[in-house]
């Protein structure tokens, strides 16, 4: 087959694929399940590891708030960005600073680790993501 045919199959394909990813979430009565693991690589406290779901093609924003709901062990906060949408702020308590140069990093584990280029606002988690809330300081960002 030629490059030209087959990009024009392109867009039938991610078409197909984004159908099936959609059916499969309605399929689970709508909810996506996913794992949030809170990670600490500043001051190494034991990770914590929760379950929750978004709405079939939420956003993972919708995610941390529900389970924020259901469970005492898990608050956050963000604030609001005029740009960037929302920032998350603090986790379990845990505020990034300035002053100590700390923030939260959003990462989501599938096959490869993964940092997504938008933020708890916009992210969409696929079924069985998992999500990874990591403190870091701004000079780790060589390190995973
Ligand atoms: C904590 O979670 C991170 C991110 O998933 C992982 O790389 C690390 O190995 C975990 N640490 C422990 C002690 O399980
Ligand atoms: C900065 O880090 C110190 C030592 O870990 C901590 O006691 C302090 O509360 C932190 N400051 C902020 C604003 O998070």
């Amino acid at each position: 087959m030629k490059t030209r045919n087959l990009f024009c199959l392109l867009p039938l394909l991610l078409l197909l694929i984004w159908s099936l990813q959609t059916s499969a979430c309605v399929a689970q009565s709508g909810q996506t399940p996913i794992t949030i693991r809170v990670t600490d690589s500043v001051t190494n406290t034991p990770n914590k590891t929760y379950s929750t779901s978004v709405k079939c093609r939420g956003i993972l924003l919708g995610g941390m708030r529900r389970l924020q709901e259901t469970s005492s062990d898990f608050t956050f906060t963000y604030s609001e960005n005029a740009d960037y949408g929302p920032f998350l702020e603090s986790v379990n308590g845990l505020a990034g600073s300035d002053a100590n140069q700390t923030y939260w990093e959003l990462l989501v584990s599938t096959c490869d680790l993964i940092r997504p280029d938008v933020g708890i606002g916009c992210y969409i988690p696929n079924a069985n993501d998992m999500i990874i809330l990591k403190y870091r300081t701004w000079s780790d960002h060589s390190k995973k």
